[in-house]
């Protein structure tokens, strides 16, 4: 639609007059990153901006502009950028040493704080990332049950390799994934019973993030549970987002124990970690002291500084009480948006739970990937670079994570931005969701 290409256009002109040294510094960039990106996810047009410094729940870029950081490290920034016990304890861990070619205290102390927290977790064991964390769950669950397939949903993102955006990416790891239809019952249960003893494992985000932070029903997350026991097959929960989600996980809150879980982004406390753990039948594979044990390699599992960084995050800053008290203001925030768009009869709504959101276009809750529409995609860019320049940092696909240090000013500075954005392009969003 012409009005909205023009729109766009207009918030794209404005945002470069605002960060000329960002794009410069892109441009610089392309000479040895292809597109100057290492991080596809980071790219949007014109091009992104670039940050310099982060203190507490805000940012600020190369040309001087302050943010309020929404895009939260897509949730793995849950303690902000300055929080001073997690810096306290990554200092204490240089000054100790780094790169020690052993065994140290800080990972037993995480893998005993994570099995205290998540009630499938018997036993533990870490790696670098959350991609690594699931190519590792599905490396068990293969190897355990002797099966091929493995159940997955559209829309939904387990890492760079094992990504289904639009069913697929060329880039995916060469596994039999099957794909099923998020939050569809009947569906997926026909599914799981067709591939009988051929399944090796179910793996599901209990929200479906990059596909919309749309959170799976109690009746779908169920019905997983109870199928995936009947087929012998093993039940995985992503929770590499969601673990920060109440006082233990989605899982502890709507109290259905997968057999294996994956771990990553804010378990470290804002440095580089991921972990798959579960039941210790399956874990104990994993024990070197006990013949046959399947080996599991990784020069930077036990790094130090991720470790320490996420002892104190999980034992002392993020205890279940704060992450109970977390989860309520962060849900009454993501009301009141709904609230602000009811109130302007406006077709918009704040998907997700608690700290983690998207704004969808769309008056109905969006409840699978399907039902976002051409119309609420095209006007995602505009909204992106509109919060941009009010100083919210947002996700570009229109999710929001909030972070410990924000406070009420932040939120309500968010709200104005939201009123601001509706008042400015209200008429537009309309015509272009009347099609
Ligand atoms: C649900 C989910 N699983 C896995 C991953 C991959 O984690 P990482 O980026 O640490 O590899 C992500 C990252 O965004 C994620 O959101």
């Amino acid at each position: 639609m012409e009005a909205l290409k023009q729109a766009i256009k207009d918030t794209r002109a404005r945002y470069k007059k605002a960060s000329p040294q960002s794009m410069a510094a892109d441009k610089f960039a392309a000479k040895h990153m292809p597109g100057g990106n290492t991080r596809s996810v980071l790219h949007f047009d014109p091009y992104p901006l670039t940050m310099v410094e982060g203190r507490g729940a805000e940012v600020v870029d190369l040309d001087g502009n302050h943010y309020v950081d929404f895009v939260g490290e897509y949730s793995a920034g849950l303690f902000g950028h300055s929080d001073e016990t997690i810096k306290t304890a990554i200092h204490e861990a240089l000054e100790v040493g780094t790169g020690m070619g052993a065994p140290t205290s800080y990972e037993r102390t995480l893998a005993a704080l994570l099995c205290k927290r998540f009630a499938s977790l018997e036993k533990v064991r870490f790696c670098n990332s959350g991609t690594e964390a699931n190519l590792m769950a599905i490396a068990t669950a293969l190897v355990y049950t002797g099966r091929k397939k493995i159940l997955v949903f559209n829309g939904s993102y387990h890492g760079g390799v094992i990504n289904f955006p639009n069913g697929g990416s060329v880039l995916n790891v060469p596994y039999d994934f099957v794909l099923a239809d998020y939050n569809d019952v009947e569906g997926t249960t026909a599914l799981i019973r067709q591939l009988g003893d051929e399944l090796a494992a179910v793996l599901v985000e209990p929200i479906l993030g990059a596909g919309g932070n749309i959170p799976a029903s109690y009746a779908f997350l169920k019905m997983l549970r109870r199928e995936t026991r009947k087929a012998d097959a093993l039940l995985i929960f992503d929770e590499v987002k969601t673990a920060r989600i109440g006082a233990a996980g989605m899982q502890g809150l709507r109290r259905i124990t997968p057999d294996l879980m994956s771990l990553g982004k804010f378990v470290g406390g804002g440095l580089p970690t991921g972990v798959f753990g579960g039941r210790t039948r399956l874990m104990k594979h994993y024990n070197p002291k006990l013949p046959g044990s399947w080996n599991h390699a990784g020069t930077f599992n036990n790094n130090v500084c991720s470790m320490a960084a996420g002892s104190v995050g999980l034992g002392k800053i993020y205890t279940q009480e704060r992450a109970a008290a977390f989860f309520d203001w962060s849900e009454a925030f993501r009301l009141s948006l709904n609230d602000i768009f009811a109130a302007r009869d406006i077709p918009m709504y704040a998907n997700g739970m608690g700290s983690i959101i998207a704004i969808h276009f769309s008056k109905e809750v969006t409840k699978v990937p399907s039902d976002i529409t051409a119309g609420c995609q095209s006007l995602r860019p505009l909204l992106h670079m509109e919060m941009l320049l009010e100083g919210i940092l947002i996700c570009k696909r229109g999710d929001l994570f909030l972070s410990l240090p924000m406070t009420d000013d932040h939120l309500s500075k968010v709200r104005l931005a939201f009123e601001k954005f509706i008042d400015r392009h209200g008429s537009l969003i309309k015509q272009v969701l009347a099609g």
